[in-house]
């Protein structure tokens, strides 16, 4: 299964890091395009390459690692999906300009990180999520904890755990040996509907909170 990255930011460029680590291969993608990822291609070695939006979304298994807010630019007018799987590593965010009105706002409780959470109207991010990819078989996965810590599977003498949901029991298996391949403990948290909902970031009870399997 080859896997394509598209979003080169936090979130993807620690994912490449965390498989070159590994020796696993990936080709990632941004809005700027290939050129701008030279730097970081170099720094993560042969099996790691950078592509087109394009080029990521056409393999087996891609993980979606951009900004909530620009979902429909990046994955608008891209081929069927046909059931390839598709990792949701967003979070229903909105990133704050330091000097909006809404990075001061005392009724929002992220304000201090730098973000503001999106009404979904009660709706699970996964939800939304897969209305862009129509035809994939999504999976919620490497969304709940800080990038930093991807390249940190062994901790505290156990192994990080890294929570994963989805609805395709086939889709999940396959994003597990990803995140066992990377060296983290995967734990099935069930549907999207019910494990989507327990990690996603801001407010779910399990975001932002690390286990250790030991
Ligand atoms: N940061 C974290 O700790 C963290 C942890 C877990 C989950 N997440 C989630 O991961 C997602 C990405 O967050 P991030 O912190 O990695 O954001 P980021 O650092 O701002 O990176 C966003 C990436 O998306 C790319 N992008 C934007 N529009 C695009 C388009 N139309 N086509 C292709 N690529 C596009 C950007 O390309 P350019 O580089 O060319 O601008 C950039 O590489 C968010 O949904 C966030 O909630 C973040």
């Amino acid at each position: 299964m080859n896997i394509g990255i598209i979003g080169s930011g936090a979130l993807g460029a620690n994912v490449a890091r965390a498989l070159a680590r590994k020796g696993l291969s990936a080709t990632i993608a941004n809005q700027r395009g290939p050129a701008s990822l030279a730097a970081l291609v170099e720094e993560l070695g042969p099996t790691i390459k950078a592509g087109t939006v394009a080029q990521a979304a056409a393999a087996d298994i891609v993980l979606v690692a951009v900004r909530w807010v620009d979902l429909g630019r990046a994955l608008g007018g891209l081929p069927a999906w046909n059931g390839r799987i598709v990792i949701d590593g967003t979070n229903p965010v909105e990133f704050l300009d330091p000097d909006s009105p809404d990075a001061k706002d005392p009724s929002n409780p992220l304000a201090a990180y730098g973000i503001k959470a999106i009404d979904l109207q009660g709706r699970y991010s996964s939800e939304v999520f897969r209305e862009f990819v129509p035809g994939a078989r999504v999976v919620k996965a490497l969304n709940h904890l800080d990038v930093k810590v991807l390249t940190q599977p062994e901790v505290s003498g156990g192994q990080r755990v890294q929570f994963y949901s989805g609805d395709d029991a086939e889709a999940k298996a396959e994003v597990r040996k990803i995140l066992e391949a990377i060296g983290h403990f995967a734990v099935d948290l069930g549907s999207l509907a019910v494990g989507g909902r327990l990690a996603e970031l801001p407010f779910g009870p399990l975001a932002a909170t690390n286990f250790i399997k030991i």
